[in-house]
Parts: C-alpha cells; structure tokens; sequence
C-alpha cells in the first residue's frame, strides 16, 4: 500500500500576523519546517522513484515544498486555500469588528457560509473532486502540501468523516499526517516536526 503524505505549508508570515488568505512567504520558523520536512519525505520515500509532491499555487506551499530534492513537483490551483472575496488579508477580529453579521452567519454555518466574492467550505470540497480522483489513481506515494481548509476536506475524504465536521477538523502545522490505504481500510500516523 502506498502512503499518502499531508501538511500544510511551513508557517507563514500571515500566520504571525493571524492575517487569512494572502500569499506571503514563509516566517523563519516556517523555513525551518520546510527544511525538516525535506528530510523526511527524502528518508521516508528513499525507495519510492515514482513518488511526486504536489503543492498549491501559492508561494507558501511552494517554498515549503522547495528543498524536497529527488521528486517531481505538481501545481494545483484546486490546492489553494479556501477564498476569503472581500476579507481576504483581513484578521478574524477585524472581520468581526467591521462586519459581525458575517462573522456570526460564519459561526453559525460555516459549512455552507460562503465568502462575499469567495467561497465556502462545499465550494473547496467540490473543487478538490478532480485532487481526489487524481490520488486515488496514483500508484506511488504523494506529498500534498496545502492549507488548512483544503487539507480538512481532504482529510476527512480519506477518514471517512462526515461532512458537518470538515470545518471544524484540527489541522496543525508541522506536522506530517500519513495515510495509508490497505485492503483492511485506511490507517493514519502523524509525525509532529515542531511546535
Ligand atoms: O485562511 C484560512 C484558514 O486557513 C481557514 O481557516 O476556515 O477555520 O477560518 P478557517
């Protein structure tokens, strides 16, 4: 059976400044875990030519993804992070100071809470159905680095959760959560590379 590797890109500068959406690069300690993550995937895969890594259009999975030697690497915009219209760049406070009927319709729903110009959470998981095709097709072993809603949606496609849950799933960073699908069903390891 061959594995299925997901994270999120490495920390990024918005992350610090609890900015959504955006395209900054990577926080210094975000550029550590690129660097860690290489190490991994280039020991856990040493065998494994015909694995290739995926990431999103966004600079952040990109540079995460960019020390990975040995490997090719596949842009996918349906990786992008859930689209955030009109707040995109804004903090999750100030959303909720200049327009708290948004940020409560969100609360209440957020499943189906679309973006004003952006999307929802349905709207990722229906993107990402080429994405999931595409890695059940796949024979060798792929890295998807991406963000924290896509890789909810994806998560919970290959654990079997129920939809009401994906915008809710923990999604940490620096951290590696490898599935695998045998015959017996999908078993699940993390590998927690730093805080
Ligand atoms: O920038 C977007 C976030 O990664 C998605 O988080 O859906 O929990 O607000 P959220």
């Amino acid at each position: 059976p061959r594995p299925i590797l997901l994270t999120r890109h490495g920390e990024s500068r918005d992350n610090v400044r609890a900015r959504i959406g955006g395209d900054t690069p990577l926080s210094a300690k975000g550029e550590i875990y690129a660097k860690k993550l290489a190490n991994f995937v280039e020991k856990r895969l040493k065998n494994e030519r015909a694995a290739s890594i995926w990431t999103s259009t966004l600079q952040r999975t990109i540079i995460t993804a960019n020390n990975i030697a040995g490997f090719p690497k596949v842009q996918w915009r349906a990786l992008d992070e859930i689209n955030a219209g009109v707040f995109d760049g804004m903090t999750y406070e100030e959303i909720k100071k200049n327009m708290p009927d948004e940020y409560e319709s969100r609360k209440r729903d957020k499943l189906r809470y679309r973006y004003p110009r952006g999307e929802s959470y349905l709207d990722v998981i229906q993107r990402l159905e080429p994405v999931i095709i595409e890695l059940e097709r796949q024979r060798a072993p792929v890295v998807v680095v991406s963000h924290q809603a896509v890789l909810r949606a994806l998560y919970a496609y290959f654990a079997d959760r129920p939809l009401h849950e994906i915008p809710h799933i923990e999604m940490p960073l620096h951290t590696i959560i490898e599935i695998q699908m045998g015959v017996t069903g999908v078993q699940e390891k993390r590998y927690k590379l730093m805080d």
